[in-house]
C-alpha cells in the first residue's frame, strides 16, 4: 500500500528520483566503465583535477567517479574544460545530488569542430554570438566561423576604408528578401530608417576573448574574389567597370585590389588571433574578367590560360601575405580551380568531393558539405517551419553523415580536420530564427566532430537530445520542438504497392541530366518523393514529361495519378496540364482524361498536387504526359501510380 502511493506520488510529480550516470552526456564520450556505487554531493561535487604530462591529447580527458569523489586528469586547460562541460551536463540533469560511479575515457575523433554565423545577410547582435558561443561550448565545439562580408552588407569597421562601414553596411530594406528583390542597393548609415550594422574592432576583441575563454577560436571570413557587391558598390575603381553597382567580383588586374585586400586583411589580423584566416572563394562569376583589359594584361603578364587561373593567381598572392604574417587561408572548394594555393586549407561545401582531391593533394580539409550541414535548409514538413531557402534537412539527416568516405586516401586520413554547420540567413531574419536554426541539428554536427563513429547512435542521440532541448529552453534558447517534430511526407516514409510498380518505363522525352534520381525506375518504383525536390526520388525535367509504362498485360484500370512539386524560388513549376491515355496495343492510344492545373504561378509556398484520372477500362499500356507550363520553369514528379 504504502509503495502504491509512493509510486503515485512520483508519478504526479514526475520525479524518479535516481543517480546521474554518464549515458546523457553530448556528444557521446569515447570510453565509459560503470561500477557499483553512487557518490553523493553537496552544492556542489567535489572536483579533483590533476594535470600530467604527455599522456593525454591537448583536448582529452579522464574523469573518474568514486564514492569519494570526482577526480579528473587532463593534460591542458581545454581538456580541463571538457571534462567540467561532461560534469555539468551530467549535474544538470540529474534531479538528485548523487551521480553514479564511473570511469570516463575521452578525446575529440577531429581536431576542428565548427559552427558558421552568416552576419552578413542578416545583420547578428553581439550577445547573440556570446550565447552561441555558450552553447557550442557545452557541446565541445571549438571554432566559430564569421562570415563577415557578402553582398548583403560589410560587418567589420576597418579603418583604411571607412565607407566600408558607413555605406556598404546599411540598406534601404530590412529583410534580405526584399532587398534581393528590388534594386539591391545600399545606404549612407546616417539615413532614416536604414537596416544593417558592423561590428567595431573593440566589440570584436570582445568577442575573440569571450570565446577564447571557452577554447573557442573565432575564424573571421573575408569574401574574395567574389561576393563583394558591397565593397564595389562603396569603392568601384576596384570592380572592372570601375561604377557602382556593376560587378561583383573584385579585377584582378588591378594593384589597388591587391592594396585594398592586404590592407584590410591586416587589420582583420590584428583583430583575431586566429590561426586561419578565411578568404571565401566561392562562386566567382569570373564574367567581367574575360574582356577586362587589365585581367587580360594580368593573364598575359603571368602566363596564365583561363579565368580560373587568374583567380588562383589572386589567392596565391593573398595566401603569400597571409602566410608572411604567420597565419593560413581557408578557403571554399572552388579555390581549386586554376590550381590551389600551397599551404590552404579547403572547405568542402558543393559536396565531399572537393574535399577528398584537395586531400589528395596533400591539403587539409573541413568538411561542411551542403547535404548534411547547411542549416538553412528546412528542418521540418515545410508546412509548420518558417520561410527558408527551401530543402529538407531534419536532425536525423544531419547525425547520419560520416565524413571519413571510403573513397579517401587512407594515408591522408590525419587531413581531414573535420566538420562545420554552416547557416547562411538569407531567410532567417532575427537572431532568435537563427538561434532555432542551430539547434539541435548543430548538436549533430558536434557529436560528429566529437565522438567516434562506432559510439554514434541516431536513436539514442534523440533519446539524449531531448532533455538537453530542454535545459537549453529554460537558459532562454529559442530551439526546434524536436518532441513535436512531424518528419518526412508520409507516403514517402513508406512507399506505395500499385499496379504499375516495378514495370518498364518508356521515355517519350528523354530524362535529362540534372536530378535523374533512380534513373528509368524512378516512376514506377514505389518510392515517394520527399519534402525536397533534391532528395533523389524526384525526377526533374526543363520540358515536358512524357512516359509509357507497360503493364505486361491488359489488365483493368480505375486510376492513374501522379504528384507534382510547385516551388517557384528555385523556378519549380505545376504542369499547365496532364494527359492522361490508355492503350492495349501500344500503338493506338486513347485519351482519358486531361487534368488542368489550377494552382497559380505566383503562390509562394511549397505545395504539391496530384494530378489524377478516374477510369474504368481495360489496357496494358499507360501514356502520362505533363506540359510544361513556364518556358524556364521544371517539372518535378515522383512516381506514376496506377491502379
Ligand atoms: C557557399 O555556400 N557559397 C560557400
Amino acid at each position: 500500500m504504502r509503495n502504491h502511493l509512493l509510486i503515485a506520488l512520483l508519478l504526479l510529480t514526475g520525479s524518479f528520483a535516481f543517480a546521474q550516470g554518464p549515458e546523457v552526456v553530448i556528444p557521446r564520450p569515447s570510453e565509459v566503465i560503470l561500477s557499483e556505487g553512487v557518490y553523493t554531493y553537496g552544492q556542489e561535487p567535489s572536483v579533483k583535477v590533476s594535470y600530467v604530462k604527455g599522456k593525454l591529447g591537448p583536448e582529452e580527458y579522464q574523469i573518474s567517479i568514486t564514492k569519494r569523489g570526482v577526480k579528473v586528469k587532463v593534460s591542458s586547460a581545454a581538456g580541463e574544460f571538457y571534462a567540467l562541460q561532461t560534469l555539468a551536463q551530467m549535474t544538470q540533469q540529474g534531479n538528485v545530488k548523487q551521480l553514479q560511479c564511473c570511469e570516463i575515457k575521452d578525446a575529440p575523433r577531429f581536431p576542428y569542430r565548427g559552427l558558421h554565423v552568416d552576419v552578413s545577410r542578416h545583420f547578428r547582435s553581439l550577445d547573440f554570438l556570446k550565447k552561441q558561443i555558450d552553447a557550442m561550448a557545452m557541446f565541445k565545439m571549438n571554432r566559430i566561423h564569421l562570415h563577415l562580408t557578402d553582398a548583403a552588407g560589410w560587418r567589420m569597421h576597418i579603418d583604411s576604408y571607412p565607407r566600408l562601414t558607413s555605406f556598404a553596411a546599411w540598406r534601404p530594406q530590412h529583410t534580405w528578401k526584399e532587398w534581393w528583390a528590388g534594386e539591391r542597393l545600399y545606404a549612407e548609415e546616417e539615413q532614416d530608417g536604414v537596416y544593417g550594422g558592423y561590428y567595431t574592432k573593440e566589440q570584436m576583441r570582445e568577442l575573440v576573448e569571450y570565446a577564447r575563454q571557452k577554447y573557442i577560436e573565432v575564424i573571421p571570413e573575408i569574401e574574395m574574389p567574389s561576393h563583394s557587391e558591397e565593397v564595389l558598390a562603396a569603392y568601384p575603381e576596384l570592380g572592372c567597370s570601375g561604377e557602382a553597382y556593376k560587378d561583383s567580383d573584385f579585377c584582378i588586374g588591378n594593384e589597388a585590389v591587391f592594396e585594398f585586400l592586404e590592407k584590410v586583411l591586416t587589420e582583420v589580423m590584428e583583430v583575431f588571433p586566429s590561426k586561419y584566416i578565411h578568404i571565401g572563394g566561392d562562386e566567382a562569376g569570373k564574367k567581367h574578367w574575360k574582356t577586362c583589359p587589365k585581367c587580360q594584361q594580368r593573364m598575359q603578364d603571368e602566363g596564365l590560360a583561363n579565368v580560373d587561373e587568374l583567380q588562383s593567381y589572386m589567392i596565391h598572392r593573398i595566401e603569400r601575405f597571409v602566410n608572411s604574417k604567420g597565419r593560413q587561408i581557408i578557403g571554399w572548394d572552388e579555390i581549386l580551380e586554376g590550381g590551389l594555393a600551397p599551404e590552404a586549407t579547403v572547405m568542402s561545401w558543393r559536396g565531399t568531393e572537393g574535399g577528398i582531391e584537395a586531400m589528395n593533394q596533400g591539403h587539409d580539409v573541413i568538411m561542411t558539405p551542403g547535404r548534411y550541414c547547411y542549416l538553412d535548409h528546412t528542418q521540418d514538413a515545410p508546412f509548420q517551419e518558417p520561410e527558408s531557402i527551401g530543402g529538407y534537412l531534419p536532425l536525423d539527416s544531419v547525425y547520419v553523415y560520416e565524413p571519413v568516405e571510403a573513397s579517401m586516401p587512407q594515408d591522408k586520413l590525419h587531413h581531414l580536420l573535420g566538420v562545420q554547420a554552416n547557416l547562411w540567413s538569407e531567410y532567417v531574419v532575427t537572431d532568435s530564427h537563427a538561434e532555432y536554426m542551430y539547434w539541435p541539428r548543430a548538436i549533430a554536427i558536434a557529436e560528429t566532430g566529437w565522438s567516434q563513429p562506432q559510439n554514434k547512435d541516431l536513436k539514442d542521440f534523440r533519446r539524449r537530445v531531448l532533455p538537453m532541448l530542454e535545459q537549453m529552453r529554460a537558459k532562454g534558447y529559442t530551439t526546434f520542438d524536436l518532441a513535436n517534430e512531424y518528419g518526412e511526407r508520409k507516403l514517402a516514409q513508406t512507399g506505395l504497392d500499385h499496379k504499375a510498380k516495378g514495370k518498364k518505363v518508356i521515355y517519350n522525352k528523354p530524362i535529362q541530366d540534372w536530378y535523374q534520381a533512380n534513373g528509368e525506375r524512378t516512376f514506377t518504383d514505389g518510392v515517394i518523393g520527399g519534402w525536397t525536390y533534391s532528395d533523389n526520388r524526384w525526377q526533374g525535367f526543363l520540358s515536358d514529361i512524357d512516359v509509357t509504362i507497360d503493364l505486361e498485360s491488359i489488365q483493368q484500370i480505375s486510376y492513374v495519378g501522379g504528384t507534382f512539386m510547385q516551388l517557384i524560388g528555385p523556378g519549380v513549376f505545376m504542369p499547365q496540364k496532364v494527359d492522361v491515355l490508355v492503350s492495349v496495343d501500344g500503338e493506338n492510344f486513347e485519351l482519358v482524361q486531361t487534368v488542368w492545373n489550377d494552382i497559380p504561378t505566383t503562390a509562394e509556398q511549397l505545395l504539391f498536387k496530384e494530378f489524377q484520372a478516374i477510369c474504368d477500362c481495360k489496357a496494358r499500356y499507360v501514356r502520362y504526359h505533363a506540359y510544361r507550363s513556364t518556358k524556364r520553369g521544371f517539372l518535378f514528379l515522383d512516381e506514376v501510380v496506377v491502379n
